[in-house]
């Protein structure tokens, strides 16, 4: 499992391979990342014989998206710990049985996010925490029906509003959780749908009011999910949703330096419109 390569991995190792005087420097450390983080993740799966079953396959594939991912080995750890602390395995796994689309864009956008993360040198201190929110951001899609979620049509105002709930709805399920980190996850839970010109929700916070951990987590959402089959659309090449998200960028909905960091990392460049 934790060979796979998913296509937002294939992207991230297209990235980080680039020629350059360090490369090959660049990759022994990439390496060796690689190899403690599979090693921790060893360690970690092999505590989980009490879960259930359904639990500890969500937890190893957690484990194995965060192997994948670029964040480093202590941030795997931390990120691990806080989602186990938390007792949030038990929702990632009714998220993974009720929508497994939903699940794997979780998982996707924690990888674009890391991504993301680094390029900004954001401190290594808080990529867990943005790690675990870009996990659980759509958590509240559980109180959707799959029905509504899986629509291959063009919603309706009433069903758009009942889908704009899961924001302000994850947030209140998870609000209880006492462990570190746990309000920058809140934060990016309630508020990854807020966008900078006040036009998102669900508070339509606008500008510095929403915080550059959430508007990672906003870009890495939006290339994510362009980037995968909806039932109303096929994925788009990165090139297309990256043009797309530059628009919104220009459009000042999104940040300009949060989706030129994803741009730069990926080694995109917005196709003309
Ligand atoms: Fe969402």
């Amino acid at each position: 499992m934790f060979n796979d390569m998913s296509s937002a991995g294939q992207l991230s190792h297209h990235a980080s391979g680039q020629a350059g005087p360090d490369a090959e420097s660049s990759s022994a450390d990439h390496t060796e990342t690689r190899d403690g983080k599979r090693r921790v993740a060893l360690e970690a799966a092999s505590t989980l014989s009490d879960m259930a079953f359904a639990e500890r396959r969500t937890a190893l594939l957690v484990l194995s998206g965060l192997v994948r991912s670029e964040c480093d080995v202590r941030t795997l750890k931390a990120a691990f710990n806080e989602l186990m602390a938390a007792k949030a395995i038990p929702l990632l796994t009714a998220l993974r049985h009720h929508c497994p689309c939903t699940f794997r864009h979780a998982l996707r956008t924690m990888t674009f996010v890391i991504i993301i993360a680094r390029r900004l040198g954001i401190e290594r201190q808080e990529h867990a925490s943005i790690c675990v929110g870009a996990l659980l951001h759509d958590v509240g899609k559980l109180s959707i029906p799959v029905s509504l979620l899986r629509l291959a049509r063009k919603l309706k105002p009433a069903e758009m509003e009942k889908i704009r709930q899961h924001a302000e709805i994850g947030y209140e399920a998870i609000s209880d959780r006492r462990v570190f980190g746990w309000n920058a996850v809140l934060d990016i839970v309630r508020h990854h749908h807020e966008r900078l010109d006040g036009t998102g929700y669900p508070l339509g916070l606008s500008g510095n009011q929403i915080s550059l951990r959430t508007r990672c987590v906003s870009v890495a959402d939006v290339f994510s999910a362009l980037t995968e089959n909806r039932p109303y659309r096929a994925a788009m090449s990165a090139e297309t949703a990256f043009r797309i998200l530059s628009d919104a960028a220009e459009a000042g909905t999104l940040d300009h330096e949060v989706v030129g960091a994803l741009g730069a990392a990926l080694g995109l460049a917005a196709v003309p419109s």
